[in-house]
């Protein structure tokens, strides 16, 4: 797969602009380490960098015969028509990629006349969302979905996969990122991608997070909500879903499973899940502010194991320590695996997948 990065003005100077904002590596450090990345995902790269519109035009003409188009457009997203236009008129999928959380800026730059050409808008993840882009970009050739909404929200949609013959199940996903509105469902995609191979239907779902309406009770109601969805979609409506969900996500799906019926909900999985509130606020680390902010509005502190539920943890998670899910070894499978970290887990070609796997097989989907 061929991939084309493109950068616009002013990301020549990465590096000594601004670093407090956009950080310390220099785009020669962003384009290897980008070359690093789409290596590991099978993707050969090119890359511009312009700080002239009318080249950033030309450049997106030419990636007509590339399968990818990763672009950030530095501060044209927010005026330029013609790169828009430019996105519209190649068949070309394009990832708009911004280093900072434009969303949480100038109101400005919250504006992106670049988005509705887009196939997904990644910011605020630093240089690793032109990573996760380029991730974004593999899992769509590799497995078609369908968006559908579920819920009022524009965040109320989720992925639908469906195997092309047969249906070995159906697995619901749920993304992590401490409910935080820059982390969306593609961080989930490839695990979404590899059941999709193995013959299992997947809703891999979006949910309203913190600084857009989410948060507590917002983020729970509307996982339950897409778990609820599932009865009226008739390609799936007959199965019994296993839900899966990692880190916050982890922690949507304990409490959104608790409180379906025990006849509609199939195991459960926490990858990596917050199982504990309290202790996450307590850490002080990442996550720490926005647990508080859960607890404020009323989030329950402790999660309890919903029946059939496994637990996976890596012990080199230093995210959200493996007490999360040993704190439930009474009534939940845990299993921990000793060379694993937080983002492993959403890798399917890491050791823990089989177990997760087998789970799923053996729950009779
Ligand atoms: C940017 C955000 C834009 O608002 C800004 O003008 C840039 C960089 C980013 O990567 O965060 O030049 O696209």
């Amino acid at each position: 797969m061929k991939v084309v990065i493109l950068n616009g003005p002013n990301l020549n100077l990465l590096g000594s602009r601004e670093p407090e904002v956009y950080g310390s590596a220099t785009l020669d450090d962003l384009e290897r380490q980008i070359t690093d990345w789409a290596r590991s995902l099978g993707v050969e790269v090119s890359f511009l960098q312009s700080n002239h519109e009318g080249d950033l035009v030309e450049a997106i003409h030419a990636a007509a015969g590339a399968e990818g188009i990763v672009i950030n457009p530095g501060a044209l997203t927010h005026t330029s028509r013609a790169i828009g236009d430019a996105l519209y008129s190649v068949a070309t999928p394009a990832v708009e990629v911004h280093i900072s959380n434009v969303r949480e800026r100038e109101s400005w730059r919250a504006v992106s006349l670049v988005s509705p050409a887009c196939v997904r808008t990644i910011y605020g993840r630093g240089v690793g969302g032109y990573r996760d882009a380029i991730r974004h970009l593999v899992n769509r050739a590799a497995v078609p979905h369908e968006t559908r909404r579920y819920g009022p929200h524009p965040d109320n949609v989720g992925d639908l996969r469906l195997p092309s013959s047969g249906m070995a199940g159906l697995a619901v996903l749920v993304h992590g990122g401490f409910w935080r509105q820059e982390y969306e469902r593609d961080s989930t995609e490839t695990l979404a991608v590899d059941l999709a191979q193995r013959g299992w239907a997947t809703w891999n779902v979006e949910y309203r997070r913190l600084g857009g309406n989410g948060g507590w009770p917002g983020s729970g109601q509307d996982v339950k909500l897409a778990l609820d969805y599932i009865r009226q979609a008739p390609e799936v409506a007959a199965a019994t879903p296993a839900v899966i969900g990692h880190s916050a996500g982890g922690h949507l799906a304990l409490w959104a499973v608790n409180r379906s019926s025990a006849q509609t909900v199939g195991p459960t999985v926490g990858l990596a899940a917050v199982t504990d509130l309290t202790a996450l606020a307590a850490s002080g680390g990442p996550g720490s502010g926005e647990a508080k902010r859960l607890l404020a509005a009323g989030a329950p502190p402790a999660l309890e194991a919903p029946p059939s539920t496994l637990l996976v943890h890596g012990e080199e998670d230093e995210l959200v320590p493996v007490l999360h899910s040993t704190r439930l070894a009474d009534t939940a499978r845990v299993e921990l695996f000793p060379a694993l970290g937080h983002f492993d887990l959403l890798d399917p070609t890491r050791e823990h997948w089989s177990t997760v796997f087998a789970a799923l097989e053996n729950a009779g989907n």
